[in-house]
Parts: C-alpha cells; structure tokens; sequence
C-alpha cells in the first residue's frame, strides 16, 4: 500500500478515536448538566404554585418571570439531547428495507406535523426498487429531522401553497431519496455550511440536526447535499448503496 494511503488510513483512525473520546465526555457532561437542570426546572414549578396566593397583578408578573426561566431551560434541555443523540457511539442494526413502505409510513406518522403547518405532502416514489440496508431507528431519525426543517422552512416563508414532495429514484447501484420543499430555500453558498455542528438561522434553532442526519446517512455508506432551488426552496439528495447481497441480479 502507497504511504500515502498507509497516512490517510492512520488519520481516519486518529480522527474516529478523537470523536469516540469527545463522544465518551460529552455523553458524561449531558447528563451531570441534565440532573441539577431538572430539580431547578421543578423548583420553578413549586414557586408558580406558591404565587397563587399573591394578588393577581403581582401573581401575573411573577408567573411571566418564571415561565421565560422555564422556557429557556426547556430549550438548554433540548439542545443537550439533540447532542446525546449526537455523541451516542455509532451503534448499527442494519436490515434490507423496502424503502418506499419505510418512507411511506414515516410521512403518515409526520401527517399530523404537516398538517399543523397547512403543508401539502407529494409523493413520487419509483416502481420496484432493490431493498436498502437500513438502521430504521436511525433513518426515522433522518427523515424526521428532514421534514422538520421542511416544515420550519415553509412557515418562515409564508407562501400560499405550502408543499413537500418526497421521490426516490433507482441509479445503477444506487438508490436516491429526494426531498423538495417551497420554503425560504437555501442562503446562497451555504449549501455545504448547513450541514456542520451549531449552524443555523433561526432564532430557536440548535443546528445539530443536519449534522445528526449526515453523520448517520455516512455511516450507512451513503452522501447528502442540499441545494437551493430557485423557483421552489430547497432540495436535499441523500444517495445511499444499493443493497449488496442483492447485487448477484444482473450477473
Ligand atoms: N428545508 C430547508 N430549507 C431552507 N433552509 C434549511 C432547510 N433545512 C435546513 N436549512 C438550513 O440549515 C440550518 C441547519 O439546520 P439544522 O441542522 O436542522 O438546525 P436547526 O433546524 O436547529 O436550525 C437551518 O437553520 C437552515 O438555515
Ligand atoms: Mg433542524
């Protein structure tokens, strides 16, 4: 082997085990954090109860007060499972999966989400596809995390006719997920940025979900990219390998 090759395989190495160890402490740090967050969040709780005996003018303050204190440790509570899930060694349990099914039934199950939005779901799904090796747990995962956004991004735009329309189509040894949408769309060159750990433009955001999504789409062997379409919004390809027991058929 060039040792070149011999180099970059020793990086990779040196790289999964720096991520293993950060993974191992942060896990650690979220629930040391998680613990002390809980009892302040319940002792917000009590006081809200305690202030009922104020009079109403006062109560009403106080009740404000408190409620913007448990908001925002509602939303620190968030961010710090969004980064478990993150930090979580990588664990696959990989079967072949009819990913048309698969996919069909996380839109029914994301139906409800949709429809608080106003959001028509389209589907374009190809005929007879190979079977994809999928961790299904992982890969809801995934989809919810793409829809979410999906979602997010056609509130923010405001548009008449809100849409998502999810396709898959069959390549030579590939299979690809495709997801449009007709909201904000993507900032122009921020195709790559979005994908990486704490991006994000909205006010509430945490920015770990796309991370989340393409570290598990890479561990299926597979890429994501997005793009911004200019007359819609945005469209993301997630392009995963074929399943290779299946690959005997047209030999
Ligand atoms: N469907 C989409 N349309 C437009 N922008 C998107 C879409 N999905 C993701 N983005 C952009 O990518 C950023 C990162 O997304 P994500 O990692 O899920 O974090 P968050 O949703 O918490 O902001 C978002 O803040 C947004 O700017
Ligand atoms: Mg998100």
């Amino acid at each position: 082997m060039p040792s070149r090759d011999r180099k970059k395989i020793q990086e990779e190495r040196e790289k999964r085990n720096r991520l293993a160890y950060i993974g191992t402490l942060a896990a650690g740090l979220v629930h040391e954090v998680r613990t002390p967050l809980n009892a302040i969040q319940l002792n917000a709780q009590l006081i809200e109860e305690d202030i009922e005996i104020l009079e109403p003018k006062l109560r009403e303050k106080f009740s404000r007060r408190i409620n913007r204190v448990t908001n925002q440790i509602s939303e620190v509570v968030k961010t710090l499972n969004e980064f478990l899930t993150f930090a979580r060694p990588p664990r696959m349990d990989s079967v072949p999966t009819d990913l048309n099914h698969f996919l069909k039934e996380i839109l029914e199950f994301s139906n409800p989400e949709f429809k608080d939005y106003g959001i028509t779901i389209k589907s374009n799904l190809a005929d007879d596809m190979y079977p994809v090796i999928l961790d299904k747990g992982q890969f809801t995962h995934v989809m919810l995390n793409i829809f979410r956004n999906a979602c997010e991004a056609c509130k923010m735009s405001k548009k008449q006719n809100p849409w998502v329309c999810v396709s898959t189509f069959e390549e030579d040894r590939k299979i690809k997920i495709q997801v449009d949408d007709n909201g904000v769309g993507i900032q122009p060159g921020k195709e790559n940025e979005i994908f990486e750990l704490f991006y994000s433009t909205k006010e509430k955001g945490t920015g770990l979900g796309l991370g989340i999504v393409r570290r598990i789409i890479e561990e299926h062997g597979g890429t994501i990219n997005a793009e911004d379409l200019p007359e819609a919004g945005a469209r993301f390809n997630i392009i995963l390998p074929k399943g290779k027991f299946l690959e005997f058929k047209d030999e």
